[in-house]
């Protein structure tokens, strides 16, 4: 066989293959897509991650017994974050997505009120915390599971 048609044969195998996996992946992957853009993906992304070290705060606050620090990483999570998301971002999530994280700001609200009343010494008003962090937790899994964002 001719040299140039064996390579040309080759390449042709490994470009199939390559094309194949592409289509499996997205074939596996059956979340409802955001189509966001780049910057718009960025910005959301960063929200995210700011929603994690709000969690991974309040949890370390629970352990420490530090209501401050409960309350300020809520806060960074509730209504100010809602608030702040670009109107472009909120025009492209649908209503089923906006049903999951609406109410997820409000209970980092509700956490903040929560961890206000409560009893700074008392375990098990930060048991309690813990377990409403818990709930609120679901959300995030809720809406991982059925969403992505390009
Ligand atoms: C209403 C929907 C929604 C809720 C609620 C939600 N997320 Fe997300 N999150 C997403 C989507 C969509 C992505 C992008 C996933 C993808 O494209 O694979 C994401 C990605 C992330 C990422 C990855 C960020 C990165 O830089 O790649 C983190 C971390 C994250 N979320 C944390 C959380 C935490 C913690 C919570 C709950 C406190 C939460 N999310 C709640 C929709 C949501």
């Amino acid at each position: 066989m001719n040299k140039y048609i064996l390579v040309s044969l080759l390449l042709l195998i490994c470009s199939t293959s390559v094309n194949s996996k592409e289509i499996q992946i997205k074939n596996h992957d059956k979340r409802y897509n955001l189509g966001l853009n780049n910057e718009e993906k960025a910005i959301f992304l960063s929200e995210m991650r700011q929603m994690l070290t709000s969690v991974q705060q309040i949890m370390m606050g629970i352990g420490m017994n530090d209501k401050a620090m409960i309350i300020k990483a809520a806060r960074y999570s509730g209504n100010r974050m809602a608030r702040a998301t670009p109107q472009s971002i909120k025009d492209k999530t649908p209503v089923s997505f906006e049903q999951i994280g609406g109410p997820t700001h409000m209970m980092f609200e509700e956490l903040i009120i929560n961890a206000e009343e409560i009893d700074e010494g008392d375990t098990e008003d930060m048991a309690s915390l813990a377990e409403f962090t818990g709930i609120l937790m679901k959300n995030c899994l809720a809406c991982h599971v059925a969403f992505k964002a390009d």
